[in-house]
């Protein structure tokens, strides 16, 4: 049986590693943080992601998952490096690959003193054109590394179940004995059924933020039209099913909301944008749902100023759910923090809670109260605003909710809550894409 190897204890290195241990492959996690490395030793998780915890603790716990500092050793005893190091892109979509070029130098240097191959398989997001580099410059070693692309396409929140049962596995090599190997050993543990996809390096690359790409396409249309439906007395659900029935269209990622956020859509179209600048392609689409993204988070606090804009009296505003999606404490890129920003500058008194993020956000915003449950929230709020659809706020007891605000206003950014039965116990609601006819009834 391989030996894995997993560099960088990471959102996605941390699901690979536990995912590998769990399926019977000794695997050690390397990471240089040694802060990270105390919290997995103590059983504890840097970040917060569903049924991870348990798999690592049961898998370290079993010697079947290591996890240390040291890149040479684990390099010496493993078959299959996986490197799922950060790949951070800036405003201008150029990626930070230091980490990446960092590691890839240790191990041209280990490489001098092995005798036999290991493959190296990138998980790490990178830019068009990355692999083929890498795969140069680790050539420098004897000629024991096979370098392989791989990408990863786990969502936060669902990260061990993606992992597990993948819609597929891509695997960019001109190799066919390396694609055989890396292929066997995730044929172990996946579904029978599992497509996999042998390409070449740069469409493996390209595969990868091409599908973020193409989803966040889909969401910023689709914001786009809710917006429409709003000003023509349409409901953008029923759109939605109805366009979704056709089957070339479906009904996936096609939800209203305010906008995409998180470290990969937004990171990989800013970094595809680069690379089309470089290339001299135009990519129009793709930077039209990027501005069209951008914008969003701009319509939601147009909407709560015309809801709860009052010269008089300064307004306070509730929000509801603070990361960029709900099973997840990553607050990157999350919309709610652009809304916030936005409020305080319009000079609204800004009071948030979210399940998970409270501690983290609070950093952010000294000026914000962030309260302890919903309902501490919403005392004295003049409208709240539900941005992360946490499962739990579509439970809430809303006429408690009615009783402790100043005016019962509910703006529903991701159309979680029965607007028809908030309106008939007295809240003024505001879905998203759902034109103004249940505010009528209050
Ligand atoms: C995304 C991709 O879905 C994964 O396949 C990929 O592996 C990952 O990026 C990555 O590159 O690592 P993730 O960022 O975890 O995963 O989150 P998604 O579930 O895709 O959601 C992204 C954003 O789109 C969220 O803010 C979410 O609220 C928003 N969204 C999603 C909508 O507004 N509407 C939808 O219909 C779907």
């Amino acid at each position: 049986m391989p030996k894995c190897c997993v560099v960088g204890a990471g959102r996605v290195g941390l699901v690979a590693a536990a995912c590998f241990a769990e399926a019977g492959y000794a695997t050690i996690c390397i990471d240089s943080n040694q802060e990270k490395l105390l919290t997995l030793q103590d059983g504890l998780l840097p970040f917060y992601e569903p049924g991870l915890q348990e798999l690592i603790r049961r898998n370290l716990n079993c010697g079947k998952l290591q996890v240390n500092s040291c890149l040479s050793e684990a390099v010496r005893t493993s078959d299959i490096i996986f490197l799922a190091v950060g790949t951070p892109v800036n405003q201008q979509g150029e990626a930070d690959l230091s980490d990446l070029n960092h590691v890839v130098d240790e191990l041209v240097q280990i490489g001098r003193e092995l005798q036999d191959k290991r493959i190296i398989v990138n998980k790490s997001t990178v830019p068009v054109g990355t692999g083929d580099n890498l795969s140069r410059r680790l050539g420098k070693a004897n000629g024991c590394y096979h370098y392989v692309s791989n990408p990863e396409f786990l969502r936060e929140g669902s990260s061990i179940r993606d992992f597990t049962v993948p819609d597929r596995v891509v695997i960019g090599t001109d190799s066919n004995r390396t694609y055989e190997d890396l292929a066997n050993l995730y044929k172990t543990f996946l579904p029978e059924t599992t497509p996999f996809l042998k390409c070449s390096l740069e469409e493996a690359e390209l595969i990868k933020q091409v599908a973020n790409a193409f989803l966040g396409i889909r969401i910023s249309f689709i914001n786009e039209i809710a917006n429409l439906c709003e000003q023509v007395g349409a409901d953008v659900r029923k759109v939605v099913q109805g366009i979704g029935l056709d089957r070339r269209i479906g009904t996936s990622y096609l939800k209203p909301g305010p906008g995409f956020g998180g470290s990969c859509l937004p990171k990989d179209m800013r970094s595809i944008l680069a690379t089309s600048r470089l290339k001299r392609v135009d990519l129009s689409l793709i930077e039209a749902a990027t501005r069209a993204n951008e914008l969003q988070r701009q319509l939601v606090v147009k909407k709560i100023k015309s809801v709860a804009n009052d010269s008089q009296l300064q307004k306070t505003i509730g929000i509801l759910g603070l990361a960029y999606k709900p099973e997840t404490d990553d607050l990157r890129e999350a919309p709610a923090l652009d809304i916030i920003r936005l409020l305080i500058r319009e000079g609204f008194k800004v009071k948030a809670y979210d399940p998970v993020c409270n501690p983290e956000a609070q950093k952010l915003f000294p000026g914000v109260s962030f309260a302890s449950d919903p309902y501490d929230l919403a005392k004295d709020c003049d409208l709240l605003v539900l941005v992360t659809e946490w499962k739990e706020f579509g439970e809430l007891d809303f006429l408690r909710i009615r009783k402790i605000m100043r005016s019962p206003q509910v703006l529903d950014c991701r159309n979680i809550l029965d607007g028809d039965r908030l309106c008939q116990i007295g809240f003024t609601y505001f879905g998203a894409g759902i034109s103004s006819t249940c505010v009528e009834h209050s």
